[in-house]
């Protein structure tokens, strides 16, 4: 199989930052091969069908102007990303875990991304990837190459999401209960899997991850911000929850700590605390 990844996977995700301001030079094709051919063997961990549609503004002819819609939140990107869902169960964690695989190679690849859950203009794309009646859109990236400098108007929105802050490791990972939080030593093998889930990126930077270690299992929980993305329609915090997955899984096999995925039939703490969620558990090998 062909080698993706030329560096560590910990240094691709501690190296990734939203970019909402490119360099508008277009895309080299080579890359944008590269980048399809990655696309097309993608499989998320749970049976929805996902559409990862690299688009360009070539393809829009004259009637938009040549422009993809972003509401002025993207400069100068030329390429985009469209993740096309299907309306099934757990779509919206495996179109998390699908394209964070996919931004997470186009980091690689020292290309800029940026998750865009609200401000995309949605007709457009719908357009663009020949949407089916069945399907949606939930989420774009731009594609491209960083600007040198970001825009004052983007250094702004850093500040205004808290994008720089990450909670510590005492609000998001826990031992055998939520009102004990998980030390760095006692995660062993598995400290720097949950550090990487910990710098993953989410939507306005809520990081709605909770993650409770029980003997050899994680189990994954989602605490809902309440009033938070009601008006989208979908649940944009499971996207969050997927790209929690894809960070988990990449760094643990990246570590040769093996495990598998695993939707338990119920919230494996009986005593569950208001407002998480069970997702899925990790289970040991
Ligand atoms: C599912 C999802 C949706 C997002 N939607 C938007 C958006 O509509 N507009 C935007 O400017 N940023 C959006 N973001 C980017 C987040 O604000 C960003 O990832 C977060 O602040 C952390 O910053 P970082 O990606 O630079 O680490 C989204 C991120 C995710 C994961």
């Amino acid at each position: 199989m062909k080698q993706h990844f030329t560096k560590p996977i910990t240094d691709i995700i501690r190296n990734r930052h939203s970019v909402r301001t490119y360099n508008p030079e277009i895309l080299d094709q080579e890359l944008k091969d590269s980048l399809r051919e990655y696309a097309a063997d993608i499989k998320g961990p749970f049976a929805s069908k996902i559409r990862l549609e690299i688009i360009d503004s070539l393809d829009l002819g004259e009637k938009s102007g040549g422009k993809i819609g972003t509401y002025g939140i993207i400069k100068g990107a030329n390429t985009f990303i469209a993740g096309v869902a299907d309306k099934s169960e757990y779509n919206m964690e495996q179109m998390g875990y699908c394209l964070e695989k996919l931004v997470l190679y186009a980091a690689s690849l020292g290309l800029g991304t940026c998750w865009l859950g609200g401000t995309f203009k949605r007709s457009q794309f719908a357009e663009l990837v020949g949407l089916k009646e069945n399907e949606f859109i939930p989420v774009v990236t731009p594609l491209g190459y960083p600007a040198d400098k970001r825009t004052l108007f983007e250094s702004f929105m850093r500040r205004a999401a808290g994008s720089d802050n990450r909670k510590g490791w005492n609000e998001l990972f826990f031992d055998g209960s939520f009102d004990n939080p998980l030390k760095q030593e006692s995660a062993e093998q598995y400290a720097d899997v949950l550090e990487m889930v910990r710098l993953a990126p989410s939507a306005s930077n809520k990081q709605p991850w909770r993650i409770l270690k029980q003997g050899n299992e994680y189990h994954f929980y989602l605490e809902q911000t309440k009033g938070y993305g009601g008006a989208l329609g979908f649940n944009i915090q499971k996207i969050d929850m997927g790209i929690a997955m894809c960070h988990f899984e990449m760094t643990a096999l990246e570590a040769e700590l093996k495990g598998n995925w695993l939707v338990k039939a119920q919230s494996p703490l009986i005593d569950q605390v208001q407002n998480h969620d069970y997702i899925v558990s990790w289970i040991m090998q």
